[in-house]
């Protein structure tokens, strides 16, 4: 029996990828390459010298989804496919609630028809919306500020809705908090076309001198240094999360949720000095205004994933920092 990963060509599903195999799962890939590209499959074969099937489909086509069930004996299902740009999904919101939402359900349909009623799913800390408080526990008040967390927030009800319609099914929620870094390898990582939104691959992008320096948004919230705050989680530790994920689901029924991250916060000057410090580098930087929509804090209280999944983040801010510039500067040689 298979692991079917969607989206394993993206950036969090190819570390999961590997990590599986690694572990000695059998797996199953789909991805339509709306933000990935082929290349990253063979990266996943070198790395951990095994193979697997790859099926170029898009959630959206019913046959093409319903094929990869017919031929192949799905177990679970680890559900990355989606789209992610917070930015976009304001401008454009159908195209974030048709990819994000239908293609899920067009997913649980073929999930439901072959009996396959196991899923993990990539939810988000964004749904936790500005938090009253810091460290987030799993059961803190749930809220949306844009379309892209919206659908998070959708597709979590929707799943949970399965299993009090049959108990069988069995749903892991996967909140995420920001993955940054890559694998140490340098061969699979994070490569967002044109101007990055995100803080690391900005970061990257000054080091390598495409940008000229990063604009700090903001100085004056109610953090230590002034700088908004996050709980960067190295990719490798999330997905060895998933690797966790998939065996706990074996053993327990009904939904269950878990926040991945590493329970401390680092600020934006924070992450500018351990960047810095681990590569040495020099980040310019000027204190810009803040970003409409972000929050002052944000990070997790990792326990429950601690205490039932028994994983733990491993990596810390240094290796992040080490590995996210590791894979840029390897972009470059390829
Ligand atoms: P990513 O864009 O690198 O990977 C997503 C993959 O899904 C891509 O390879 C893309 O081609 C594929 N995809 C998208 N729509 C598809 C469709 N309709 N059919 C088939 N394939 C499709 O993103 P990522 O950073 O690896 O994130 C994976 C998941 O985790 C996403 O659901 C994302 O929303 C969620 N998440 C990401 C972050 C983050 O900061 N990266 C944080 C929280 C949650
Ligand atoms: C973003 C998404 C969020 C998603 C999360 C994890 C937005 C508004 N939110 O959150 O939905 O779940 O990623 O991937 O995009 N910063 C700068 N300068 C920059 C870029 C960022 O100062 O050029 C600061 C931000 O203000 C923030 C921190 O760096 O304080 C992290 O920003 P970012 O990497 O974009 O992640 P989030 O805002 O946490």
């Amino acid at each position: 029996m298979s692991v079917l990963v969607t989206g394993g060509a993206g950036f969090i599903g190819s570390h999961t990828c590997v990590e599986l195999l690694n572990s000695g799962e059998e797996i199953v890939v789909l991805d339509n390459f709306c933000n990935s590209k082929p290349e990253v499959l063979d990266k996943i074969r070198q790395l951990t010298g095994k193979d697997f099937k790859f099926y170029e489909v898009d959630l959206l086509d019913p046959d093409g989804v319903e094929k990869v069930f017919a031929e192949n004996d799905i177990e679970i299902v680890i559900h990355f496919a989606g789209l992610k740009a917070v930015g976009e999904s304001v401008q454009k919101p159908l195209k974030y609630y048709h990819n994000n939402i239908t293609g899920t359900l067009i997913l649980c349909e073929a999930m439901k028809r072959h009996n396959v009623k196991k899923i993990v799913f990539s939810s988000s800390a964004t749904v936790y919306g500005n938090p009253h408080t810091v460290p987030i526990k799993e059961d803190f008040p749930l809220s949306t500020t844009n379309p892209y967390g919206s659908t998070k927030l959708m597709l979590e009800r929707i799943l949970t809705d399965l299993n009090v319609a049959d108990p069988e099914w069995n749903v892991t929620l996967l909140r995420y908090f920001n993955p940054i870094g890559a694998h140490k390898s340098g061969l699979i990582g994070e490569n967002p076309n044109g101007i990055p939104n995100n803080l690391m691959p900005y970061i990257c992008q000054v080091a390598n001198g495409t940008l000229p320096r990063l604009n700090v948004f903001g100085d004056d919230y109610p953090t230590p240094d002034g700088t908004g705050v996050r709980d960067y989680i190295h990719v490798v530790d999330l997905a060895v999360g998933h690797v966790k994920a998939v065996e706990r689901a074996r053993e327990l029924d009904g939904v269950n949720i878990y926040n991945l991250g590493t329970g401390t916060g680092y600020s934006v000057l924070d992450i500018v000095k351990a960047f810095e410090k681990a590569n040495n580098l020099k980040i310019p930087y000027v204190i810009a205004p803040r970003r409409a929509g972000d929050i002052p804090a944000c990070y997790a209280d990792p326990t429950k994933a601690k205490e039932v999944l028994g994983w733990e983040a491993q990596y810390g801010i240094e290796e992040m920092c080490r590995d996210s510039w590791n894979y840029m500067l390897k972009q470059k040689e390829n």
